[in-house]
């Protein structure tokens, strides 16, 4: 292993350490209703540090403040976790939930601010990225919390889950808008087949197992490994108390799915959901390339092509297809769909597995059959594309989307403000180092409280 791993290099090589600047250049006209934080995390291991694997990287939070037209700071943060400080996450007494990445995701709920990695409690962040510490719900938390939680648009409820090798598989938690756990069940009849993200609709929740599984003898430093005697699954449950013992499960085509852009129940009952989702060549050349393997590909997600899964369950059956020839990750869309039909969706394209094609913001318009691009340009990566709704908004794409590129060539980072609609720039906020490229981030917006001041 050689600071050569994929993950150190290129677009990925981490920084060195913790900065604050105020006062950025903004090109163009960032709208003054953009008052808030854009908080984006990742994986930036210490300097002399090499993980075993792309995820086991200390997670860096990112953090870019707007605020009436104007960009008034940038800083990044390690999350400060025991893990960051080399303690092991396997105890005599089981895993120790607090020693966490915490990289994979930051994310805001009834106030708080909560970095998070499927394999352990959420760390939580002050508006200003200091870690307070891990955060248990009052206690109320005795599970991991993945790093995919859905807020509900309607209930403002925080639905999520803990996926575990061991049983309970899969346990299933909602928190009310104030924060407050008010339900935790055991799914019956998961596996240890890895859970990544999950779906809700307006009257279920939606949970997928592919193929990567729990194995033991895996040495890469995270155990999990494709099996193609794993079943890949759908679960679908009833949102409510008594939901989790009335879950159903559907057989789908194998593959592994991490990220599930949205789910909702069409006119005629059937739950529909939509994601990026590899093949088990794809999965290895994504798995060589997280752990610095021989035989990987050029870019992490080179064969990652969204599926559409419509499930009947009155039937029992699953209609499954491949619905678009563009590979693709990270796909958003306007929050305020989340659950129900929406007509976009939005997502970053990769460089296929020879090279063609490069890295864009690409929006769908799931009514027209219509596929949109930005593109980067040349050495230009752009992360994952946040929605950030307008003011007053009427149409669903009537919004902006956020995202930070790391530009190789000027060894820079800057934040683009695309709008929505025709995925045109808007503004230019030039970021005083590079960013290296992350994972998943949100867009936290100004509250009204003294937490505004910063
Ligand atoms: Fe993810």
């Amino acid at each position: 292993m050689t600071s050569s791993q994929p993950y150190l290099t290129g677009h990925y090589t981490p920084v060195a350490d913790e900065i604050t600047v105020t006062g950025l250049t903004v090109d163009g006209s960032l709208p003054p209703e953009l008052s808030g934080r854009l908080l984006r995390n990742g994986h930036n291991p210490q300097p002399g540090v090499t993980p075993a694997h792309w995820f086991k990287g200390s997670g860096m939070v990112h953090g870019i403040r707007l605020r009436d037209g104007r960009a008034e700071w940038y800083r990044n943060r390690w999350v400060h976790t025991p893990a960051l400080d080399g303690a092991p996450y396997m105890t005599p007494h089981g895993p120790d939930l607090t020693v966490s990445t915490a990289g994979t995701h930051v994310i805001e709920h009834a106030g708080r601010l909560l970095a998070l990695c499927e394999a352990n409690l959420p760390f939580e962040l002050t508006r200003t990225l200091d870690t307070v510490g891990a955060y248990d719900f009052h206690g109320k938390l005795r599970t991991a919390m993945t790093a995919h939680p859905k807020e509900d648009p309607v209930t403002g409820e925080l639905h999520f889950f803990a996926s575990s090798p061991f049983p309970p598989f899969l346990t299933y938690h909602v928190a009310d808008a104030k924060g407050e756990i008010v339900h935790s069940a055991e799914v019956p009849g998961a596996t240890a087949a890895l859970k990544h993200d999950f779906a809700v609709t307006r009257h279920h929740v939606v949970f997928v197992e592919g193929n990567v599984t729990f194995d033991p003898t895996d040495r890469s430093g995270i155990p999990y490994r494709w099996s193609d005697r794993q079943q890949a699954r759908i679960g679908i449950l009833p949102r409510g108390a008594d939901g989790a013992r009335l879950v159903r499960w559907f057989s789908i085509e194998p593959g592994n799915m991490p990220h599930i852009a949205n789910a909702y129940e069409d006119g005629q009952g059937r739950v529909v959901l939509e994601g990026p989702a590899v093949d088990r060549e794809g999965f290895r050349l994504s798995w060589n390339w997280w752990t610095g393997a021989p035989g990987r590909g050029a870019e992490p997600a080179s064969r990652s092509y969204t599926r559409r899964w419509i499930v009947n369950p009155v039937a029992g059956s699953v209609d499954e297809q491949i619905i678009d020839d563009l590979p693709v990750e990270f796909p958003t869309l306007n929050g305020n769909r989340l659950g129900s039909e929406h007509r976009y969706q939005y997502a970053v394209s990769f460089p296929d597995e020879e090279g063609y094609g490069g890295y864009g913001v690409v929006k769908y318009d799931r009514t027209t059959g219509a596929r949109r691009i930005h593109q980067a340009g040349d050495a230009r990566m752009p992360g994952e594309a946040v929605y950030v709704p307008a003011a007053g908004a009427t149409r669903e794409d009537d919004g902006y989307l956020l995202t930070v590129v790391s530009d190789l060539k000027q060894d820079a980072s800057q934040l683009l403000v695309l709008d929505a609609s025709g995925l045109d720039r808007i503004a230019t906020v030039h970021l005083p180092r590079r960013v290296p490229a992350g994972v998943h981030g949100s867009w936290i917006p100004d509250d009204g409280t003294t937490d505004d001041q910063n």
